[in-house]
């Protein structure tokens, strides 16, 4: 018997990194998983790798069409128990350097996307869901020309406040995941070439007080915990998994 077996999940940005980690413990937990991203082919080795009956569903979850298409092919396998609202990135540019493209982009795919993600899914929500939004330890970091993404991530953080508490009725909970820097493809990309991933990475597992960066898997099981019933009484909270880098 698996914790989700019968369970539907949805995660978005769930063909690398964080989300690909997460999808696939669901999956191995029971759960049926429908994943979202932007890229075929990374969406179809996704979809291979995390197994148990997975489906892709390509798309961007800043376009709101994108997202009726997502929902109605969900809504066919019945209501969603799992959602986790994963899909978000970042570049580096200090103030001065910031352009409207950059601006726009980062906030269209972190806030709108998060916002129209979950709110297209209100329908189609079982009662008890569990809706899991990815913040980032850089919302409280104040780390230099990382601004609009950091800005774009402390919204998430007040969305989950707002949500758990307009959906406190449905026994639907909605919580912030707050990971620190984790090993991903996502973290890599911040650089330019590989030497500066590498310097990036090593930078960043020194700033983290247990000495390295996370892994996606220990975020997955964070993900598990909230989407589960062990965590039944959490809700419009946030829950750290950052190696105590925003703790002590
Ligand atoms: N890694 C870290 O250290 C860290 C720390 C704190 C928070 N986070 C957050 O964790 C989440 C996952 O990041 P990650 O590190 O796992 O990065 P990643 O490996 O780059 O994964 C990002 C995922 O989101 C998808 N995505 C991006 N923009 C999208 C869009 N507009 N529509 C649909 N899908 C989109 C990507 O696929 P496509 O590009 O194919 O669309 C990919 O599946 C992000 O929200 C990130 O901000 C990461």
């Amino acid at each position: 018997m698996g914790t989700f077996d019968g369970k539907v999940a949805v995660v978005t940005g769930g063909t690398t990194g964080i989300g690909l980690a997460a999808a696939r413990r669901l999956a191995d937990d029971g759960a049926k998983v429908f994943i979202v991203g932007r890229r075929e082919a990374e969406l179809k080795q996704a979809v291979d790798e995390i197994g148990n009956g997975a489906i892709g569903i390509r798309g961007d979850v800043a376009d709101l069409g994108d997202l009726d298409r997502l929902y109605a092919t969900v809504a066919e396998q019945g209501g969603i128990d799992v959602l986790f609202v994963n899909a978000g990135g970042g570049e580096f540019t200090r103030l001065e350097d910031v352009t409207e493209k950059h601006f726009d982009q980062t906030f269209d795919t972190n806030v709108k996307g998060t916002l129209f993600t979950v709110q297209k899914a209100l329908p189609h929500l079982n009662e008890g869901a569990s809706v899991i939004l990815t913040g980032s330890t850089a919302a409280g970091s104040g780390a230099e020309a990382f601004g609009v993404y950091a800005a774009s991530k402390a919204a998430i953080r007040s969305f989950a406040r707002t949500w758990a508490n307009e959906l406190k009725g449905r026994g639907v909970r909605v919580n912030a995941l707050i990971p620190g820097p984790v090993e991903t493809p996502g973290i890599s990309g911040l650089a330019a070439d590989e030497a500066g991933a590498k310097e990036l990475k090593g930078y960043l597992a020194g700033q983290v007080p247990l000495g390295r960066m996370g892994r996606p898997e220990e975020i997955a099981a964070a993900v598990a915990f909230l989407a589960s019933d062990q965590s039944s009484f959490i809700t419009g909270s946030e829950l750290y998994v950052d190696g105590g880098l925003n703790q002590i």
